[in-house]
Order: C-alpha cells, then structure tokens, then sequence
C-alpha cells in the first residue's frame, strides 16, 4: 500500500465516526440506512482527508475541521447516489447502488437528506461566525457547481463535437469544484487568510481536474474489481471523454467513423470497446490526456510554495502525485 492509502485509512476512521454521529438520528429506518450505506461500504475518504490535511497544512490541527471534513464527504456521498441514478449505474464502491436496493424514490431522498446534513454539520462545528460563514458560502458554490457540470455532462450526451474546453469546464464543474471545496475549507476552518485559501482552492481545483481525467482513464484501462463499477462503461455510453474528444479530433475520416458508430452504438459489445481503446491508443489519446492531467499536478504541486514546510505540507505534494497513481 502507499503512503497515502495507508493515510486515507487512517483519517477515514474519525470522519467515518463523525459522519455516523450525524446520520444516527435519520427516520425512518429505510432512509437512514440508505443514507449510511455508501459510506459503510467503503470510499477512499479523499475529500475530507484532504480537507484535514490542509487544515493541519496551515498551521491548526484536524479537529477544527473535522465537521466540515465529514460534511464535504456526504456532499459527495449525495453526489453519487444521485449520479447513479442518472447514469442507470448499478453498481458503486463494489455494492449494488443505493437505487438498486431502495429504489429510486429513497435514493433521491438519501441524498437530499446527506445534502441537508452536510451543512448541519458546518453550522454545528461552533467556529466564528466569519469563518463559519466562509465554510457555508465555499459549500454552497460547490454544489452549484455540481449541478451545473452534471447537466452540462447530460447535456453533451448525444453530441459529438464536444471542444476540450467544454469538457474541461464540465469536469472542473461536476468533480474539481468539490474537492476545491474541500482544500479551500480546510484553509478556512484552519484560521489561515483569504490569500492561502484562495491558493488552497486553486490547488483542490488542479488536483481535481486531474482526477476526473484520471476517472475516465480508469474507466478504459481499469478493471472491474478495482474500480468498483463496469469497466468501459464511458465508451458504452457514448460518454465524451477528454480520451473520445482527442482521438476524435486526431483520427482519419475512417477512424473517425468507425469510433463515432461504436460511442452511438447503444449495445455496444466487449469487441467495439477494444476496438475504441485501440483508436484512443493509436491516435495517442490516452498519453495525451495524461500529460494534461500530469500538468495540471505539476502546477498544483507549485502553489504549495506558499505553505510553511511540514509535514502536512509533505503529504499535500504526495497528495497530487496519488490521484494519478490511483487504480481505484
Ligand atoms: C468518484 O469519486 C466520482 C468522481 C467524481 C470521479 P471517488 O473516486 O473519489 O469515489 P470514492 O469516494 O472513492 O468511492
Ligand atoms: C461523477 O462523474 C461526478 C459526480 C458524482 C458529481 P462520473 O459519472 O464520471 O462518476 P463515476 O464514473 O460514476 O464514478
Ligand atoms: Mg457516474
Ligand atoms: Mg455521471
Ligand atoms: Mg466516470
């Protein structure tokens, strides 16, 4: 194991606790179960952790933003369970999906009840108004945001000359916002001033571009067991990933019409998916895609500059390396 899945193990274990604490009071039974289960069945904690780190980073320790740490983790528990539901994915952390088991009905709820939660526990982790307030306000944007990249992601369904600054808005919406969020918090809730959190936020936000480009890169090299879902699923979907957006733009006229047919194709079998990671690797989609996201972890990396040497600093930079180390 890596450090710092070794350190994701560790942290997980207090804001699994908090995050317990809170959802212990949900009724009826069903939704509170439904809205547990997620979170029980496992999840790499990066969120929070990265907001307890960052908060160490600056100089306080984790506990001034545990709260907070656990809220940004059921945001992204809310997240999923309704992204599930939109995708007709049935199958998320290696489980059946919230939908699968409750249906669609509890599952909109348990994540409308996670959703409501999160900010429960940011008014009730008793910090100063002003810092408070910030938290709340950074929470907020970042589920605007979240709702604005998936639609804008449901709204490239079907196009296929989706720009790579479009998608690139679109991830930085749906999945940079909120781990932006949750550096950016953590800077909050550690007392630093709204110079580093900016800075923070800005670091989150590179991070999180990576790891969306990292997603869809799982997504055609991974394997089931690992990932936790399908693999190969983008390409079944016709999803339009920086990998289809690039080999699309690279490949000739043929190429492009046989890839085109496999990501419109709604059946498309194991062979067409083979056949389309085969074009992303000729037309060197995939070794571009990385050195976006390598670049972007490059930069992320850079702004660290500004925080005073520790430990915690330390863990930040191996932070950035693993969210494209990561197979799961
Ligand atoms: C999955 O996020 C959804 C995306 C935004 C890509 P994670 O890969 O962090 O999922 P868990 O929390 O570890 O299950
Ligand atoms: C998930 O994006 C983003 C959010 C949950 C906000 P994806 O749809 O690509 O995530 P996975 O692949 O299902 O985890
Ligand atoms: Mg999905
Ligand atoms: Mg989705
Ligand atoms: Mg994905």
């Amino acid at each position: 194991m890596s450090d710092v899945t070794t350190l994701l193990n560790d942290y997980s274990k207090e804001i699994k606790g908090a995050i317990d604490e809170n959802l212990s009071t949900i009724i009826p039974n069903n939704l509170q179960e439904a809205s547990i289960y997620l979170t029980k069945a496992g999840g790499k904690m990066l969120r929070p952790t990265l907001t307890l780190i960052v908060s160490e980073a600056v100089g306080s320790n984790k506990k001034d933003s545990l709260n907070s740490a656990a809220a940004i983790e059921l945001i992204h528990t809310f997240s999923l369970i309704h992204d599930d539901i939109m995708d007709d994915d049935d199958v998320r952390r290696g489980v059946p999906a919230v939908h699968k088991v409750w249906g669609d009905d509890v599952a909109i709820l348990s994540g409308d009840t996670l959703f409501s939660k999160a900010f429960e526990l940011i008014i009730n982790s008793k910090k100063p108004p002003a810092q408070n307030n910030k938290a709340l306000a950074t929470v907020a944007d970042a589920c605007v945001q979240i709702c604005e990249g998936q639609a804008l992601d449901i709204s490239f369904e079907g196009r296929y000359d989706v720009k790579e600054e479009e998608y690139l808005e679109m991830i930085f919406k749906k999945t940079g916002a909120l781990i932006a969020a949750a550096t950016k918090v953590g800077s909050i809730m550690g007392g630093a001033d709204d110079e580093v959190n900016s800075i923070m936020y800005e670091y989150g936000k590179l991070i999180g571009l990576a790891f969306q480009i990292q997603d869809d890169y799982l997504d055609v090299i991974g394997d089931e067991e690992s990932i936790g879902k399908p693999a190969g699923s983008d390409i079944a979907k016709g999803k339009m990933t920086l990998l289809a957006i690039k080999a699309l733009e690279e490949a000739s006229p043929e190429d492009s019409e046989k890839l085109l047919k496999i990501l419109k194709d709604e059946a498309s079998s194991k062979d067409d998916i083979d056949t389309a990671i085969n074009l992303f690797e000729k037309y060197g989609s995939i070794q571009y895609a990385r050195d976006v996201a390598l670049g972007n972890v490059k930069d992320a990396k850079e702004l660290l500059k500004i925080l005073p040497d520790s430990e915690a600093k330390q863990t930040l930079f191996s932070i950035a390396d693993f969210v494209l180390e990561r197979h799961s």
